[in-house]
């Protein structure tokens, strides 16, 4: 009996653990596959106070997740009139901080996934009001949305979808110099625990003749923020 009562509790918890990982981790579709709830966070960011609307099926929707609140609050901005990517922008607190201390710079935002980009849209309505003008949403997989439009960025943005696969990111790193300026600048963030000491090895390795130069600027609370600059 006893037995059979720890089958079906087995069973109960692994029916919870697949629904909490397909809340928690499949964000990265197109169209996710959970039933949609209304979130909202709020964050200080460079001494100024963000609103974000966020729903399930997306990433980090209860709160805004602490490695891009760190490279949010590290993360190198070039001048106004920049042209600037936020790639993989999820709800688009990176995107909308950008915008928001460049006014005069244009900020893309790009996702596959389509809540997400309808939750930045709102967003970006909600904390720029007057800078709408200079903000550009895309849906698409990475840099297709820029297929056929001969747009070079001075600057890339990213906390990356590692849950994916490294392989998958590092083969985005060989990519994204095509779409940079000279001397444009591919910053992102990622978690000590999920390679960034191998992948600041990979990078140094083989992609020394694609980037002028590769650094690590900036670590804290587990979290490494990387600057790739273009030749
Ligand atoms: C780690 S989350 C970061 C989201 C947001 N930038 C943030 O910091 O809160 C990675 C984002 O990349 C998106 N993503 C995953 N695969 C993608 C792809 N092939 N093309 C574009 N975006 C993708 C996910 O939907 C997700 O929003």
């Amino acid at each position: 009996m006893e037995h059979i009562l720890d089958g079906m509790k087995s069973k109960k918890i692994k029916e919870k653990l697949n629904d909490m990982e397909k809340k928690n981790q499949h964000y990265s579709t197109q169209f996710p596959d959970v039933r949609v709830r209304v979130y909202s966070v709020s964050e200080s960011l460079k001494h100024h106070l963000f609103f974000f609307k966020t729903v399930t099926g997306i990433f980090s929707f209860k709160q805004l997740d602490l490695g891009t609140k760190v490279f949010i609050e590290h993360m190198k901005i070039p001048e106004q009139g920049s042209i600037l990517l936020d790639l993989g922008c999820g709800y688009g607190a990176i995107g909308i901080v950008l915008a928001y201390l460049k006014p005069k710079s244009t900020v893309y935002f790009t996702d596959i996934n389509k809540r997400a980009l309808w939750c930045a849209k709102e967003n970006i309505r909600f904390n720029l009001s007057e800078r709408i003008g200079k903000t550009i949403l895309l849906q698409g997989s990475y840099f297709k949305p820029f297929e056929n439009k001969s747009i070079k960025f001075d600057g890339v943005y990213m906390n990356p979808p590692l849950r994916k696969g490294r392989q998958e990111f590092l083969k985005l790193c060989e990519d994204v110099p095509r779409h940079l300026k000279s001397k444009g600048q591919f910053q992102f963030v990622i978690k000590r625990k999920m390679g960034a000491e191998y992948i600041q090895n990979y990078l140094t390795t083989h992609f020394s003749d694609l980037y002028e130069t590769i650094e690590v600027t900036f670590k804290r609370s587990g979290y490494w923020i990387f600057c790739l600059t273009t030749k």
